[in-house]
């Protein structure tokens, strides 16, 4: 994970657009925050542990001054959160300063090797060999480009890194696996982990691709492949709607994101029938014609995928969805495979390192994603945009409820009987939810376990609405078939322990669920159509109820949070794009 930014060519205010850029993609990790500004003959390095507004009162980064810069937000994998531990990391001389988002696997061979030479290290992280290596490398001769090259031959694991050398106005790019892109103007150059985090400043933006490397000047750039020869990019042009970069006047933004859900339905129903209609029907397709289909993906975006093993049932396709981390463990891909990732970030390397083996095998891929031109989607024969904007939130929301949409949508080309358009005014109708949903919340705050139940198509809602209560709230929640409660789960059910029940109209068989833990004393509430539910949500089909069930559980798990006094969006030990294994 860790979002890390390389800026060079702006002359005065260096700090501040570094900051600006990276607190964009605070939700890759935060941890701590790192920057080192230069010019030929000046270096300024500060960093320190925890978000960036905190450590910014303190140390003031946005008044570093420079020609260059890096700037780094750490989600710790290797090593504690420390300052020692926060990038940038340095050589001795400290003249030699990266940034690295990814893993280093071998890093303790290359780390014994350096140290036999005489480098002593100073932090718990692998991303320290790498200043060390390149000191070494540059120590004894080498060419920088024959470096870099040396070094994508050495390591193994995932990175990308920003690298500069005091006296020299150039930073140095090299990526494998981790995401790294460049936006580029006139007079100035950026490369980050993303494009949100400059696309208020560039909409000209370059992709690198695994094992390419870049030197990049202010006005100038030069990128080379995996053999050193030059290489060039294309530059695409990227437009992300004004309307989505900012918290605007909400407190959070999982809840401005919960709430824009209607409108952000909307624009993607309205694609349906002319923007992305060419690629649905790439994907309608497939479906019909792929022996195996196979949806891969995690978490939340797991839990829309089986949504959309249920929609594909009713429309006569039998498909299959496993977690990406299990996927080998359960599917063998070949070229009769279809498989559909889903992932909001579009970055998920669990998801990543399943599709790159499967595309190898043969398989088509297709994407169901939310950031544009992200690995997923690039690295996808067709892909169909969620259009959900930018969800800044670690807790993910409205990525769900458009994803599902598209299922829906598909599952409705294929001859499913459903009216989509009546979405957007359900969604809405569903917020009006939020203040029984705080009523609610007051009854959970001092909860140390809470259950839910599902069937059908409520069953992945189930796992859903507690995974955003483990989240978010730090409670423990588990989302469960309501079918399998009596063999075994019953045992934890006591007096008052709360139990949420999801309840389509169109199945009542959960209700004897229901009357199984009523008669153990625990407090249930039912989550339905029906007006005797405690949290009512619209009328509707079993293919829908997952949405607004979906919803409502959103909007609990965001007023417990509130009620708890929790860092909303920014959720324990977690990132919003997981980018390591
Ligand atoms: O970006 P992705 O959809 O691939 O992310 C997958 C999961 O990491 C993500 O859904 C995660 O579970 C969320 N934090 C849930 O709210």
């Amino acid at each position: 994970m860790c979002g890390i930014i390389g800026i060079i060519g702006v002359e005065k205010d260096i700090g501040s657009k570094l900051l600006e850029c990276i607190k964009r993609l605070e939700y890759r990790g935060y941890d701590s925050l790192g920057m080192v500004t230069m010019t030929p003959d000046f270096v300024d390095l500060r960093k320190d542990i925890g978000n960036i507004e905190k450590a910014n009162q303190k140390l003031k980064f946005s008044e570093m001054k420079g020609s260059l810069g890096l700037c780094h937000t750490r989600w710790a994998t290797c090593g504690k959160i420390t300052k020692e531990n926060s990038h940038p990391q340095f050589n001795q001389d400290k003249t030699i300063f990266v940034v690295h988002n990814g893993i280093i696997e071998n890093y303790e061979k290359i780390k014994t090797k350096l140290e036999s030479k005489g480098y002593e290290f100073k932090t718990e992280t692998d991303s320290e060999i790498i200043p060390h290596y390149f000191d070494n490398k540059l120590k004894s001769g080498v060419k920088i480009n024959q470096a870099i090259l040396d070094f994508m031959d050495d390591i193994k694991g995932s990175f990308a890194i920003l690298l500069i050398i005091k006296g020299q106005e150039k930073i140095y790019a090299l990526k494998r696996d981790s995401p790294l892109v460049m936006g580029t103007k006139d007079d100035f150059n950026i490369l980050a982990s993303d494009v949100y985090a400059f696309n208020t400043i560039s909409n000209k933006t370059i992709f690198f691709e695994d094992n390419e490397f870049a030197v990049v000047e202010k006005n100038n750039y030069q990128f080379y492949n995996s053999k050193g020869e030059k290489i060039t990019k294309e530059i695409k042009t990227i437009k992300i709607p004004e309307e989505e970069k900012s918290k605007n006047n909400y407190p959070h933004f999982m809840i401005k994101e919960i709430e824009e859900q209607p409108f952000c339905a909307k624009r993607l129903i309205d694609s349906f029938e002319n923007s992305q209609i060419n690629e649905l029907n790439k994907f309608i397709k497939l479906l019909k014609t792929k022996k195996k289909i196979a949806f891969i993906a995690c978490g939340t975006s797991y839990h829309a995928s089986l949504v959309g093993v249920s929609l594909l049932k009713r429309a006569g396709i039998h498909a299959q969805s496993i977690v990406a981390s299990e996927w080998s463990n359960f599917i063998e891909a070949d070229k009769d495979t279809f498989i559909i990732a889903i992932s909001q970030s579009g970055e998920t390397m669990d998801v990543v390192v399943q599709l790159k083996e499967a595309k190898k095998k043969g398989a088509t891929i297709g994407a169901i994603v939310n950031v544009p031109y992200s690995t997923i989607q690039r690295i996808s024969d067709i892909s169909i945009n969620i259009l959900a904007g930018q969800e800044v939130a670690v807790a993910s929301t409205k990525a769900f409820t458009n994803t599902t949409i598209v299922l829906l949508q598909l599952a409705k080309m294929l001859g499913v009987n459903f009216d989509i358009n009546q979405i957007p005014g359900k969604l809405k109708e569903t917020l009006n939810l939020r203040d029984k949903c705080r009523e609610v919340a007051k009854e959970l705050q001092d909860k140390k376990d809470i259950y839910i139940l599902g069937r059908h198509f409520s069953y992945p809602i189930a796992r859903e609405i507690a995974l955003k209560i483990k989240e978010v709230d730090y409670i423990h929640a588990e989302g469960m078939m309501a079918g399998e409660l009596k063999h075994g789960t019953l045992a934890l059910i006591e007096e008052g322990v709360p139990v949420f029940c999801l309840v389509p109209n169109s199945c009542p068989y959960i209700l004897s669920s229901t009357r199984e833990i009523k008669a153990r004393g625990a407090k249930i509430y039912l989550i339905g159509n029906d007006k005797k539910s405690d949290l009512q949500i619209p009328n509707c089909d079993d293919f829908d109820f997952p949405i607004y069930s979906a919803l409502v559980g959103h909007l609990l798990s965001y007023e417990l949070g509130v009620l708890l006094g929790v860092e909303i969006d920014q959720c324990r030990n977690l990132a919003k794009s997981v980018t390591v294994l």
